[in-house]
């Protein structure tokens, strides 16, 4: 079978070669997948770049989500049959023409469901319905603040907390998001490039805190998301998406500093909270909360509640553009990579 390796980090155009490979055999509780399209996301560029801890090392195939046909059970999976369209969460090895995947992070997806909607409700739906569901307990009418809200886990979950009638600021760099998002019912679209957030929130808000803010993108952010906060409010982390301005160790530990330092009473005192997500943890020590996170977000799409976009649509031969076009930060939505 064909994969694409990373072989050098860097730049797009220097970092992959497709290469010949075995296709690799399912253990007892995988399904090997013959891929029909794969999903990028912003950890496949932290990864290229170098800044990815927990990818594996070079040359790699990297790669969270696919879609595409089972191709064949390990001896342990019941649910599955050959031939049975699905997506499946690959924890890399996804930018292949065969991917494993673990039977319980695999879900049939509707024959119509076109490659980039399906790939989309793996890593980036599943992780927008982990934060909005299972960890913020999103309630109707809340106050919410979503950074980066134009991108893959941002669409998901402004389409989950329009589903509870909540109020949203959501923030992104550019005018052309802007009116992505006031078409996704964004109340109060923010181009961080023009208007600071703290001031819009606290204007719009006069007064009032937020019930909940989504920041993938760490540092200062995570301390003035805090401040924003009322009584009752969480703000969860879930990225670093500011740490790939830096290159080097100070610029890193800057950034790590600009969290800011918390005390449990600030929380006590304050009656807020502050909670932190990675899907791959969460997957290693509760594995059932992610298959549940899938079923619930296939469902919802059925139902019509979820809407996925797909922002760009690649072949394997446009790798590279398809990596630079997600790294340049103007991409929304969902990026597929298709066979
Ligand atoms: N913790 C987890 O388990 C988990 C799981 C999935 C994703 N994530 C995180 O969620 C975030 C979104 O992932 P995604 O795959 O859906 O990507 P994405 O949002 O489609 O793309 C990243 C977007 O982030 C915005 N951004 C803001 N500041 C940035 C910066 N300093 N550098 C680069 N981009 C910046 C850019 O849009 P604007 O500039 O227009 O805002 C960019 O388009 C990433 O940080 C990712 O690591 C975490």
């Amino acid at each position: 079978m064909k994969a694409a390796y990373l072989v050098r980090y860097g730049t797009a155009s220097q970092a992959f070669e497709i290469r010949e490979t075995e296709i690799p055999t399912p253990s007892p509780s995988q399904i090997l997948i013959q891929v029909e399209g794969f999903g990028l996301n912003f950890a496949d560029v932290m990864a290229r770049l170098g800044l990815y801890k927990g990818a594996p090392p070079n040359p790699a195939i990297l790669g969270y989500d696919v879609v595409g046909r089972v191709a064949k059970c390990g001896t342990d999976v019941v649910d599955f049959e050959q031939g049975d369209r699905v997506i499946a969460l690959t924890r890399f090895g996804g930018y292949a023409e065969y991917a494993l995947a673990e039977g319980f992070v695999s879900q049939r997806v509707p024959e119509d469901l076109p490659p980039g909607e399906a790939v989309a409700l793996s890593t980036q739906y599943c992780t927008a319905y982990f934060l909005s569901h299972l960890m913020a307990n999103l309630q109707q009418k809340d106050r919410v603040l979503i950074h980066a809200a134009a991108g893959g886990v941002g669409t998901a979950l402004v389409q989950m907390a329009k589903a509870k009638n909540c109020i949203i600021f959501g923030t992104c760099g550019s005018a052309e998001k802007i009116a992505y998002l006031e078409q996704a019912g964004v109340q109060h679209p923010i181009n961080y490039r023009k208007e600071d957030f703290v001031e819009v929130v606290r204007k719009v808000s006069s007064g009032h805190g937020l019930d909940v803010v989504f920041d993938p993108i760490g540092g200062k952010s995570v301390k003035q998301g805090f401040k924003l906060l009322g009584a009752g409010g969480r703000i969860l982390s879930y990225g670093l998406s500011s740490m790939n301005q830096t290159s080097n160790i100070f610029g890193k530990l800057k950034v790590l500093g600009q969290f800011g330092f918390y005390h449990p009473v600030q929380f006590l005192s304050g009656s807020r909270g502050m909670i932190g997500v990675n899907m791959l943890k969460v997957a290693d020590d509760n594995p059932r909360k992610i298959a549940y996170a899938m079923q619930k977000v296939i469902e919802m799409t059925s139902q019509g509640i979820l809407k996925p976009f797909v922002g760009g649509e690649f072949s394997i031969n446009q790798l590279v553009e398809a990596h630079e076009y997600l790294e340049s930060r103007k991409s929304m939505g969902k990026i597929v990579v298709k066979w």
